[in-house]
């Protein structure tokens, strides 16, 4: 007997309706609404027989262990915020094939031959694929042990049973709790698994590692329920026509949410970049109009990125602007600022700029490479390929000081970078002791001026 009600979720915002809709009057996104049903009531705290937590002072509550212990991966460990915490849930979130299931497998079999006891659970492929995989990534270990198993209930059992020192569920999509009639992936049953898989990593101090699959869409199944069940959410990001990956910290109960690691695609897995700016850069043309490095600040970690723009004459009635990596927005202010500030006639052109490698950027400091690029490719002169631009631009075409501006010249110059466009507005040691020309600029026509006339 089922006697549940039926609901609507929109996949994108969350929006509930009575019925089924074709577009959301939330969010406006089409065939996002998915069939849920009510889950039946819980038993009452009495039915259950739980005894009741009772509220205490906060200054009564013993210290949590902070014991963080090694992932055996360190990029992981640093977008963790310093080591995996007992009893927190991570959610690993990213397309299909971009490598989720190979830096866990990764992990754990590190994990494992160091005598500790890993759990895998696999919903996704057999138990046999992924003995080969780890057999390939070497991460075979006698204490690493593989459950493909997908009912929640069954899997709890096991890890109360083994009580490893991780457990690793690929994918949470794949999994279904026996208390909802919803086909496994659907919302509520990613709701309520992950729920449980909460409560059970917080009662028994066992990490749980999710993988989630990001939709096409770009969003997490459930809608982005997920993300507000578990402590940790880290994005595994990258081109799929690169080698390379980002894995993102979104939201870090437990740390810092602007730390990034970087790891290659090999042939026998992933592998740690220790110096993200070389890889970025490897494949840089030199005397090409329209290019320029930049130094983000991925955590504490600067990083140089190399910009590119393409500004190219209109066929059409309006000019297309394409941008990949830099925020579209912020690119679109910084057309109007050379339209407006430095009279560049950039109406009738199409305009395409991209960070090389695809790499997501949203740091103001980027703006003056924006501007450089695009005024490069315009004029069709190329920057000298030596040069890295560091500002931040405002409305009225000033260049403004950015955040450890040290930090970033230094790593441009420990690259073999000869000089520097940089802020007159940060203070700065001088180029002695930085070992590298310091250009300072106060405006965008300044900038230009010394890169062009
Ligand atoms: P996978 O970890 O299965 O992705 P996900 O779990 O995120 O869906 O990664 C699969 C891709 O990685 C696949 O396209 C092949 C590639 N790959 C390598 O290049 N080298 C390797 O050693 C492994 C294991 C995978
Ligand atoms: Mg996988």
């Amino acid at each position: 007997m089922n006697n549940s009600k039926t609901y609507y979720v929109c996949q994108s915002c969350g929006h509930i309706s009575p019925k089924w809709l074709g577009r959301c009057p939330d969010c406006e996104s089409w065939n996002a609404l998915v069939e849920e049903r009510e889950a039946p009531p819980r038993p009452s705290r009495g039915q259950r027989g739980s005894r009741g937590q009772s509220p205490i002072p906060i200054t009564l509550v013993g210290g949590e262990r902070e014991e963080r212990f090694s992932s055996g991966i360190q990029e992981l460990d640093r977008v963790l915020g310093g080591g995996v915490v007992p009893g927190s849930l991570v959610l690993i979130g990213g397309d299909p094939g971009i490598g989720k299931s190979t830096l866990l497998l990764q992990s754990s079999g590190k994990i494992s031959q160091e005598g500790n006891l890993v759990l895998y659970v696999t919903g996704e492929e057999s138990a046999s694929q992924t003995r080969m995989r780890a057999n390939r990534l070497e991460a075979l270990a006698d204490s690493l042990y593989l459950l493909t198993e997908t009912c929640l209930e069954d899997i709890i059992d096991h890890i109360c049973r083994l009580t490893p020192a991780i457990v690793v569920v690929d994918s949470i999509q794949t999994l279904y709790t026996q208390h909802l009639p919803s086909a496994p992936g659907s919302v509520a049953q990613v709701r309520e698994t992950a729920g449980e898989l909460m409560s059970l990593a917080k009662s028994s101090q066992i990490p749980i590692f999710l993988i989630g699959h990001v939709t096409k869409e770009g969003f997490l199944a459930g809608p982005r329920v997920l993300e507000h069940i578990v402590d940790t959410v880290l994005y595994f990001e990258g081109d799929r026509g690169h080698a390379f990956r980002i894995l993102r910290a979104v939201k870090n109960r437990f740390g810092s949410t602007n730390e990034i690691g970087v790891f290659e695609m090999k042939g026998h897995g992933l592998q740690e970049v220790a110096n993200p700016s070389e890889l970025f850069l490897a494949e840089r043309p030199t005397g090409v109009p329209g290019s320029i490095v930049v130094a983000c600040l991925e955590g504490s970690r600067p990083i140089l990125l190399e910009l590119q723009a393409l500004v190219s004459n209109s066929n059409l009635g309006t000019a297309r602007r394409m941008v990949t990596g830099p925020d579209y927005n912020r690119v679109s202010l910084m057309i109007a600022l050379l339209e407006k500030r430095v009279g560049l006639q950039l109406a009738g052109e199409d305009i395409f700029l991209n960070v090389a490698g695809g790499v997501k950027v949203e740091e103001p400091a980027i703006d003056l490479g924006i501007i450089l690029a695009i005024a490069s490719s315009f004029r069709d002169q190329p920057i000298d390929g030596k040069t890295v631009a560091i500002g931040e631009v405002g409305l009225a075409g000033e260049v403004r000081a950015v955040p450890q501006l040290e930090m970033r010249v230094r790593e441009a110059a420990k690259l073999g970078f000869e000089r520097c466009l940089v802020p007159c507005k940060n203070a700065l040691k001088s180029e002695q002791e930085m070992g590298i020309g310091l250009l300072p600029v106060d405006s965008i026509g300044g900038a230009l001026e010394i890169l062009f006339s």
